[in-house]
């Protein structure tokens, strides 16, 4: 709870620095620049090559979490809810309470807003720490993704969202392609933190898919800036390691018994 008040705490005052990690050793590395690591189940599409994350398992979130839980350290861990484990409310307490016994993680990541509103009713009263997720919801969509808060109906329906999640209890709101002004309005009207992704600079916090950054996933998607190119060096070392193979350099009587 105290890593929770923490990033509570840090509206207003300080960014929140949020990245995903699907594994032990990114996660290692991410931990050190950020707030929250997020084990999201954008693993089955970055990984697994899924062509929706509704394929994703909650083995697959469980063993992932498992590998990442090994390489955080300070930050707060969220893990995302799998599609289908929480579409009644007994099954969102008996699943959440699986991840988090399992993965040993702080908080988990639910999608959607009224829809869901029982199920997280019912977790944040069994002191689950539950984070939000509104605007564009992947487990919710079938074919391009498209930004969210255009038309007054969607606007009305954001906002709605974003105050209920508050009233009960969520202690952050992923706002995921919602347009500038209404993630804004949004940001200013709530207490608790919202982390954007695509949705401007106006909210608390960011979030982006590590491997995007990096540039080990390569993708278009409007809201990615690719801060590396990884391959490159990972590139320089796997080329070298086949020459010297091949030329006999390596391995040398160091490296044998
Ligand atoms: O699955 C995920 O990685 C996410 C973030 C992109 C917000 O939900």
């Amino acid at each position: 709870m105290k890593k929770i008040k923490k990033i509570i705490n840090k509206k207003n005052k300080s960014k929140i620095v949020c990245l995903t990690a699907y594994s032990k050793n990114i996660a290692e590395e991410v931990d050190k620049y950020v707030d929250i690591v997020l084990v999201g189940d954008s693993l089955g599409s970055v990984l697994y090559n899924y062509s929706t994350t509704r394929k994703v398992t909650l083995t697959e979130m469980i063993n992932h979490s498992k590998s990442v839980r090994l390489g955080v350290k300070k930050s707060l861990m969220v893990v995302d809810m799998p599609y289908n484990t929480y579409s009644t409310s007994n099954a969102a307490l008996k699943n959440a309470k699986k991840i988090i016994k399992e993965t040993k993680c702080d908080a988990v990541k639910l999608e959607g807003g009224k829809k869901i509103i029982h199920q997280i009713k019912l977790l944040t009263k069994n002191k689950i720490p539950v984070m939000g997720h509104l605007g564009l919801l992947p487990q919710s969509t079938k074919g391009k993704f498209k930004s969210k808060g255009k038309t007054t109906k969607e606007i009305n329906q954001l906002i709605n969202d974003a105050l209920l999640l508050q009233k009960n209890g969520v202690f952050a709101i992923v706002l995921e392609c919602i347009k500038t002004p209404i993630a804004k309005q949004i940001t200013k009207s709530l207490n608790i933190p919202t982390i954007g992704i695509g949705s401007s600079v106006h909210c608390d916090g960011q979030v982006l898919v590590t491997d995007d950054l990096i540039g080990l996933n390569q993708t278009n998607i409007k809201f990615v800036k690719q801060f590396l190119n990884v391959k490159k060096y990972i590139n320089v070392g796997l080329r070298k390691y086949a020459s010297e193979v091949r030329s006999k350099k390596y391995p040398t009587k160091k490296h044998s018994y």
